[in-house]
Formats: structure tokens, C-alpha cells, sequence
């Protein structure tokens, strides 16, 4: 794929971040009763397993949406913050869990050192342009504290493009655990979803990797 330039990277975000935003109510009903426990539950045990067992985790919800996990790992009994480009979003996740949310966008990450315990990026990174996604990658490394846990899931393929209005980058396992470990991650652990179907029928790739 070409190198995109800084006005691309510009317009990928703003209409993939206008989509999300003019359409943030109905995504939040579509959404709200989404089935994500094995991932939730993967990242808490990978966390526990790898920090401190017991304890409450600083989480960062990457790309939170209107805040439906949030509120799980705040239920759960952890300090979740979320982050996300739409303000919209923010808005609806600040309200479902009483959180802090950050509203940033993944180009333009000010995340800190040594800030969390895990990332918890469910259905989020795969907006990240591939030429932007080891940078972002690395970004996320340093907001961890060492061990710490990041979770991704996302849509799997090789392909790079608009859907629609949203910006994808859809990666197999292969080129996803070379860019984790390019930005230094190592991967932990990765499984398919839906759970017990072929193949063929399981769109999504999910990943365990630790700083
Ligand atoms: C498919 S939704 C997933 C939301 C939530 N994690 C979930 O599982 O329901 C993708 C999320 O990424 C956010 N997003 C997409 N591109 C972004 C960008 N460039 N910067 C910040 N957030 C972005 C969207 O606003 C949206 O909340």
C-alpha cells in the first residue's frame, strides 16, 4: 500500500470518527447487549495470571464506544478509563459508568508512562492504519507497565481500505503477532470467535500479548 499522506490519515479519522458520531445512539442500542464475556474474562484472568492477583487493575478501554465494558470492569471492581475520538461517545460513556473517559484519537495519543495495568481494545485497533499501527502499538507498550496486558480483538483478513464510511485494517494472526512484536510486545495467547464454529465462520481474532 502506498504511504498515506497526513491529510489522508487526517480524513480517515474524521469520517471514520463521523460515522461513529452521527450514528453513536443507534450503536449504542445495537451494541449495549453484545455477548463480549470471553474477552472480558480472557483479558481479567491474563491480568490476574500476570499482575497482581486480587487487586483493582488500571485499565485503559481503548476505543470504549458509549461504555458498556466500562461499566463491567468498574462492576468488577477495577479503575477503568476509557478513550475515545467520538465526543458523542465520551458523553454516553462518562454517563453508563460514572468513569473518566479521555477523548482522543489513536493518531494522536497522549497516554503517559507506566499508567496502566492492561488495554482492553475490543473491536477498536483495526481503525489504526497499518503505515500508523506499530507507532500506535508502541504508544500503548509505554502507557503499560511492565507486564502489563494488552487485549485486542478485531476483524481478520488481509486487506486495508473504506468500508462504507470506516477505515479498516484487517490482519491474520501472523502479521498481527510480527507488529506486536516489532513494537515490543509478546504475544501470550490468541483464539477465534465465535467460539466452537469452523473457521470459515469465525470473523474475529483475538490477542493477549504482554509489555
Ligand atoms: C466498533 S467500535 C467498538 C466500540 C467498543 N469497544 C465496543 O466493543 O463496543 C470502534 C470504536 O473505536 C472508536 N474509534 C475509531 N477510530 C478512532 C480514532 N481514530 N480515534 C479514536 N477512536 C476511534 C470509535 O469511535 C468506536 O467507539
Amino acid at each position: 500500500m502506498p504511504k498515506q499522506s497526513k491529510d489522508m490519515l487526517d480524513k480517515i479519522e474524521r469520517l471514520t470518527l463521523g460515522h461513529y458520531e452521527t450514528n453513536a445512539e443507534s450503536f449504542w442500542q445495537g451494541t449495549r447487549d453484545h455477548d463480549v464475556s470471553q474477552n472480558i474474562d480472557t483479558f481479567l484472568n491474563a491480568l490476574a495470571k500476570h499482575g497482581q492477583r486480587d487487586e483493582a487493575q488500571d485499565i485503559l478501554d481503548f476505543g470504549c464506544g458509549p461504555g458498556r465494558d466500562l461499566q463491567t470492569f468498574k462492576n468488577r471492581g477495577h479503575r477503568p478509563v476509557g478513550l475515545d475520538g467520538s465526543e458523542a461517545f465520551c458523553e454516553m460513556a462518562r454517563q453508563h459508568s460514572g468513569r473518566e473517559v479521555l477523548h482522543q484519537q489513536f493518531l494522536s495519543l497522549d497516554l503517559g508512562e507506566n499508567r496502566f495495568n492492561g488495554i482492553f481494545a475490543n473491536a477498536s485497533m483495526f481503525h489504526v492504519p497499518g503505515q500508523e499501527l506499530p507507532r500506535v502499538l508502541k504508544a500503548c507498550h509505554r502507557a503499560l507497565r511492565v507486564g502489563g496486558i494488552l487485549f485486542m480483538s478485531n476483524p481478520r483478513g488481509n486487506a486495508e481500505g473504506w468500508q462504507g464510511e470506516r477505515y479498516g485494517h484487517y490482519m491474520e494472526f501472523d502479521d498481527s503477532k510480527a507488529c506486536l512484536e516489532q513494537a515490543g510486545f509478546t504475544v501470550l495467547d490468541h483464539y477465534y470467535r465465535p467460539a466452537g464454529k469452523p473457521r470459515q465462520q469465525q470473523p474475529w481474532l483475538a490477542i493477549v500479548s504482554q509489555r
